[in-house]
């Protein structure tokens, strides 16, 4: 068998406002991995996936064109310029849970695309990774801003501007964050067309709140390359105040950010796309026991504690 694997994201700054020019940034996972494999099938099978979590088991060419797991496949396919369908199992899996903002799509993407290439003995660099897995984020997310393919197949810390080549970040000093879950999914796709509605109606009041998020955006990564990382935990704060003038925040992620805060994390926000989904909290090794505590007695149902620093998968 052949293996890929990709970890989940999180945008630390700038979710929503990345999609209207405004810079983010955003970090890989590592914690939290999805997991393609590709093994040789029998002669005339053709191509199977398997995707036990999802409860799904599908051949490649019965499956729509809108399938985005057959949508990555065919992709990949093509760029590796394997014309005939294979006669391959492609068996998927993840700990990235679904919609909750940690980019669990691109992730899995990401891992067939590895898995894939690493079968025909092809090493696809990351920008190409990233363009094969964009073409199916727009099929899970409709206006994408390319934040998610990006981060992911870049595997670093990246400072990102849609349109444009991801600027990796150079942290200075490593810093914690617990990623905590609401339990509630929140499809990106309702969630940003919701904000492109709310633009629509509004749009200099939106313009001027998605300007201050790239401000904030900005700022952050000045403190992540000098190291000033306590720096973060107010910029944090700022950028939820932000989310929830556009509408993306809900009670709970109030409710779930201010207890995080008072148990002693140094900011936090929601991240990805919001209503639901994950929240992100700034936390040191003395804090984070206390604050996990804290969420999880007030509803959280999954908390995640991970490390930033200067990966490169
Ligand atoms: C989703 O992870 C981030 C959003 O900004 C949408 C996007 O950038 O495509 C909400």
């Amino acid at each position: 068998m052949t293996t890929g694997s990709a970890s989940a994201k999180v945008i630390l700054f700038g979710e929503h406002a990345v999609v209207y020019g405004r810079p983010a940034v955003a970090v890989p996972v590592t914690e939290l991995q999805a997991r393609a494999g590709v093994d040789e099938g029998p002669d005339g099978a053709g191509c199977t996936l398997v995707a036990a979590d999802l409860g799904r088991r599908f051949n490649l060419g019965q499956a729509p064109s809108d399938d985005p797991l057959a949508h990555t496949v065919r992709l990949t396919l093509a760029k590796l310029g394997v014309r005939q369908e294979p006669d391959l199992t492609i068996t998927l899996g993840s700990d990235v849970p679904i919609a909750s903002g940690l980019g669990s799509g691109a992730a899995v993407s990401t891992a067939i695309v590895r898995a894939l290439a690493k079968h025909w003995g092809r090493l696809l660099d990351p920008a190409d990774v990233s363009a094969l897995v964009y073409e199916t984020e727009r099929l899970h997310h409709g206006t994408s801003s390319g934040i998610d393919n990006t981060v992911i197949a870049y595997g670093q810390p990246v400072f990102f501007v849609r349109g444009r080549p991801p600027e990796p970040l150079q942290v200075a000093a490593g810093f914690w964050l617990i990623i905590s879950d609401t339990g509630i999914a929140s499809p990106t796709r309702l969630v940003v067309d919701d904000v492109r509605r709310g633009w629509e109606s509004d749009r200099a009041h939106y313009e001027a709140l998605f300007d201050q998020m790239g401000e904030i955006s900005k700022a952050a990564r000045a403190s992540i390359e000098a190291g000033e990382v306590t720096r973060l935990g107010p910029l944090m704060v700022r950028n939820q105040h932000l989310l929830a003038a556009i509408g993306v925040s809900s009670p709970l992620l109030e409710r779930l950010c201010l207890v995080a805060r008072q148990a002693g994390a140094g900011g936090a926000k929601l991240c990805g796309a919001g209503r639901g989904g994950n929240l992100i909290a700034l936390v040191t090794p003395e804090t984070a026991q206390q604050v996990t505590s804290a969420l999880e007695s007030a509803g959280a149902v999954r908390t995640t504690l991970t490390h930033v620093s200067q990966v490169i998968e």
